[in-house]
């Protein structure tokens, strides 16, 4: 196959959409709001920007930016290890969840593809479609169960899962995504990256299951989505030799020193993880119980109401709310996602859906 074929190829395949900015909102739907409440990526919009970047400040003075990271990515594992409760060995970075997502399908997903209950995050299929390799979409049961037998059978290399799951929010059962992984003879993937709002975690098992890889982010529970700083939790050995295949400087020293810092201010963010949830019961005990939603565990939900789903997402544009169109599934037939915000800026955002759910 030449490179034109290659070009050819992609050209065919579906892109990952990554949300509309507010001048794209302008264009294509006449709509003209100087500021819009973004609900469409997942943000994390309870740590104030200013908190922020009084720190990126402080990182800033630290680093001298005509050098490579030097030490900073070590000592990143190492706070990360402490977080997390792993061995230091057992951490491997990556910019973001996406890249490392990237680096297993390359590795592993042309040896028998990769399988993933659905609804779910699109990645996994985009990243794996675009390399050629074969993916299995296993929908998941109406009571959000997975099909585990249907995911075995699909023999893949890799089990994609996650839990807090994106779009619908719930927690995947303990008990099963254990027996998936006692009964893969693939790696399985939990995807973790919502973790911090549920309050449990996989990660004190890659020792007792070398198939097991959690994946983790500080995008959204930290809130730095900007500066693309991911990780693997793993087995050493896995990892360790994972390493051997990551690009050599992945994570940059500003994303390295910011993490390091936000890792010591732990109390703070656990107050904005309890926030979030707090406010996804009282947007929820807001909504009409003609208004479908999720049972999610974290800090997004879909919702579903009797009206298409456009023109929801429309209406709610003209009220300056951003949110996410989503494919139909079960029962759900006009999804939309959305996340909540502070209160303050989504404090009309039930009482409209309300309104737009009367058919
Ligand atoms: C389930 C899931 N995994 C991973 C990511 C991407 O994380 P990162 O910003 O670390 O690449 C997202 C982003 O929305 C996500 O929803």
């Amino acid at each position: 196959m030449s490179w034109k074929d290659t070009v050819e190829e992609l050209s065919k395949k579906p892109a990952y959409q990554g949300g509309i900015s507010a001048s794209e909102v302008t264009k294509h739907y006449n709509i003209n709001i100087k500021k819009f409440a973004n609900l469409q990526s997942n943000e994390n919009l309870f740590v104030p920007s200013s908190y922020l970047k009084s720190i990126f400040n402080v990182a800033i003075k630290e680093l001298d930016p005509r050098l490579y990271p030097k030490d900073e990515p070590t000592r990143l594992e190492e706070a990360l290890a402490s977080y997390t409760g792993v061995k230091p060995d057992s951490v491997l970075l990556g910019s973001g969840a996406d890249q490392l997502m990237d680096l297993l399908i390359s590795l592993f997903g042309p040896h028998g593809g990769i399988a993933y209950p659905v609804p779910t995050y699109s990645y996994y299929g985009i990243s794996a479609t675009l390399r050629g390799i074969k993916t299995v979409e296993v929908p998941y049961l109406k009571d959000f169960s997975m099909n585990i037998d249907k995911l075995i059978a699909a023999s893949p290399s890799i089990t994609f899962v996650c839990t807090p799951n994106n779009p619908t929010g719930h927690a995947v059962n303990d008990e099963q995504l254990k027996e998936l992984i006692e009964r893969s003879k693939g790696l399985v993937v939990v995807d973790e990256t919502y973790t911090e709002f549920l309050g449990k975690s996989f990660a004190s098992l890659i020792d007792k299951y070398n198939n097991l890889i959690i994946l983790r982010t500080m995008s959204k529970s930290f809130g730095i989505a900007s500066l693309r700083v991911g990780y693997l939790l793993a087995n050493a050995n896995l990892t360790l030799n994972l390493k051997k295949a990551q690009l050599p400087f992945v994570v940059s020293t500003l994303g390295a020193i910011v993490s390091i810092n936000l890792l010591q201010k732990l109390p703070y963010f656990k107050s904005k993880w309890m926030e979030a949830q707090n406010t996804m019961k009282k947007f929820l005990n807001e909504l009409e119980p003609g208004v479908a939603r999720t049972p999610t565990a974290t800090y997004f939900v879909t919702i579903s109401t009797c009206k298409p789903n456009n023109d929801v997402y429309v209406e709610l544009l003209k009220y300056g709310y951003i949110t996410r169109i989503i494919r139909p599934f079960m029962d759900y037939k006009n999804p939309i996602r959305l996340s909540v915000a502070p209160y303050k800026m989504i404090s009309n955002l039930p009482y409209l859906i309300n309104g737009l759910s009367k058919c």
